[in-house]
């Protein structure tokens, strides 16, 4: 008896050892004071190195690909111990590119990628499995090139397949070719790749030209995503800086960043399709304490000037107002859904055009039935879920750009000033308990061990060293 403990005992101490190893190092710490989370989400930094890390997505075998933009592509694979305990495996440089800027999108079937630089989209044959990409691309989509916003937003709508849609920004802060629809300036398009097949002999769409115009007169609509309930195309743009109203300054809390709606792809003759949404004459109000505000309220298009061609009776009669609109200049750059369309995140990127800082952080919104539940004039729709303990520090911060969801429902965020992911998770209610193991359980977890999380690893320990001892 003696001896069979005496064997069992370091049995079972190289065991531990063998599955400790195989449990990440979930502690990187950042280099500047820790994003703040609310109650009920825990965050964890789970990348450094990811030099200005733009756009984000999982690929169909559970990856997170990464934009970063002026490097390239790079497909980060985790050692994942559940919940917020995350650490890089594998790091592969899929595409080395200067030229790709923020814009990434997967097919349908998962097995061709697109990345954007700021003239054109390009494709490539993508091997999740393998980790490997086609030695050659295809250029699908050209024409795009313009000045100071240059970022190219792609999706990939899931509702109606093949059907992607690009977001194109303006030449500078106030674009006055964008009043022009033939310039393709501030103007999100879809294209049917459908017959885009991969022959090298396949001319490419031109941005400018072709595709069906989702919307106009959009200044800089970095985030797209397409409501999963009803298929509705959101996107968030960055209004204008340093505006002034009939001769005053109101740039600090004006105009507001806007949330918009642009109908669903599976008809070209939707109404709440192709409109104008009021750049580079129009903006949406945010705060009212402006010069003759009339009847205005919160997220009223507004003319910078009263004259005979751009006015407010001109800007209400004739231009999309947002569907929500948000604080001046906290630059929102993301928006995702939840899988059953009860919630959307956006990223906003920060200011720089407003003393104090603002943004640089996460939050929801809460939507029911394909639409916000909030009101169009609502200066409340935002609940924050990570964001700077003081932007005073700020841009030196957690500075979100990309948001991408797993499986598990966890929100991968990059921030590209400070060249980082983070993760931030629903906190486990079962995290709180050592005597019962959680009840979730991990899904494509590329984790040597299937450990549910931190909880399940010691729970799993427990019963063993009470087992044999
Ligand atoms: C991935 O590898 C590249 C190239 O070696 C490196 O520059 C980068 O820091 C790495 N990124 C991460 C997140 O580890
Ligand atoms: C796509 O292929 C062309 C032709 O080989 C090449 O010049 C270009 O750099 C490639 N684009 C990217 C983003 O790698
Ligand atoms: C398109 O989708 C919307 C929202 O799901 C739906 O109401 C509408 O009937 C659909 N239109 C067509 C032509 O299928
Ligand atoms: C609105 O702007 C005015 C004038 O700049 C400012 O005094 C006020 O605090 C702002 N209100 C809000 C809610 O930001
Ligand atoms: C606001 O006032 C303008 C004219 O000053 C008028 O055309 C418009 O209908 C009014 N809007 C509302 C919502 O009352
Ligand atoms: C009217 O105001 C707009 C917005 O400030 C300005 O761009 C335009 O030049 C003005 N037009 C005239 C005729 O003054
Ligand atoms: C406002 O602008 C519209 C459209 O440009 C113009 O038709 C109208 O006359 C202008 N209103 C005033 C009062 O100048
Ligand atoms: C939607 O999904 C979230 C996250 O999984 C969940 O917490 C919530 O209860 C779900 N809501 C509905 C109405 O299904
Ligand atoms: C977790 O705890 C919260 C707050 O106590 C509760 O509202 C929620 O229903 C719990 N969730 C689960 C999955 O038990």
């Amino acid at each position: 008896m003696m001896q069979t403990q005496k064997f069992l005992i370091p049995l079972l101490l190289a065991s531990l050892e063998a599955v400790a190893a195989a449990t990440p190092n979930c502690d990187l710490k950042p280099s500047y004071p820790a994003p703040i989370v609310s109650n009920g989400w825990s965050a964890q930094l789970v990348a450094q190195g990811a030099i200005e890390a733009r756009s984000i997505i999982f690929d169909s075998a559970g990856n997170l690909l990464v934009v970063q933009a002026g490097y390239g592509i790079f497909h980060l694979a985790f050692n994942d111990g559940g919940s917020t305990c995350l650490e890089v495996a594998k790091n592969t440089t899929l595409i080395s590119s200067e030229a790709l800027q923020h814009g990434i999108a997967l097919s349908n079937d998962g097995k061709t990628l697109y990345a954007s630089s700021s003239d054109a989209v390009y494709s490539w044959e993508y091997d999740p499995e393998a980790i490997s990409l086609s030695s050659t691309n295809q250029t699908l989509i050209t024409g795009m090139s313009n000045d100071d916003h240059t970022s190219r937003t792609l999706l990939m709508s899931q509702m109606v397949p093949n059907t992607l849609v690009v977001s194109r920004g303006s030449n500078s802060n106030i674009d006055l070719e964008a009043e022009d629809i033939k310039t393709g300036h501030s103007q999100i398009r879809a294209f049917d790749l459908t017959n885009k097949a991969m022959t090298s002999n396949s001319t490419p769409y031109d941005f400018t030209t072709q595709g069906r115009i989702l919307g106009w007169g959009l200044r800089n609509s970095v985030g797209i995503a397409e409501e999963p309930l009803t298929g509705g195309i959101y996107s968030v743009e960055n209004s204008a800086d340093e505006i002034q109203r009939d001769g005053t300054d109101i740039h600090q809390n004006n105009p507001g960043e806007e949330m918009n709606f642009h109908g669903f792809l599976n008809s070209s003759t939707d109404p709440n399709q192709g409109g104008n949404y009021g750049y580079p004459n129009c903006f949406a109000l945010w705060n009212t304490s402006i010069p003759n505000l009339g009847n205005m309220t919160v997220g009223s298009q507004f003319s910078l000037d009263q004259n005979s061609t751009s006015n407010d009776t001109f800007c209400a009669d004739d231009h999309i107002a947002p569907r929500l609109t948000f604080q001046a200049h906290m630059a929102p750059l993301d928006i995702i859904f939840l899988p059953n369309g009860t919630e959307a995140y956006i990223s906003f990127h920060g200011s720089w055009n407003r003393d104090p800082p603002i943004g640089y952080k996460v939050s929801s919104i809460a939507f029911s039935a394909g639409s916000p539940v909030a009101a169009a004039d609502s200066t409340t729709a935002l609940t924050d879920l990570i964001s700077n303990a003081d932007n005073l520090k700020c841009p030196d911060c957690f500075r979100p750009v990309g948001l991408a969801m797993d499986s598990q429902g966890r929100i991968f965020i990059s921030s590209d000033a400070t060249g980082e992911i983070y993760v931030l998770a629903k906190t486990s209610n079962a995290t709180a308990s050592s005597t019962s193991p959680p009840s979730s359980t991990p899904t494509k977890s590329k984790a040597g061990i299937p450990l549910g999380n931190n909880g399940a690893a010691r729970w799993a320990f427990g019963v063993a060293v009470l087992f044999l001892l």
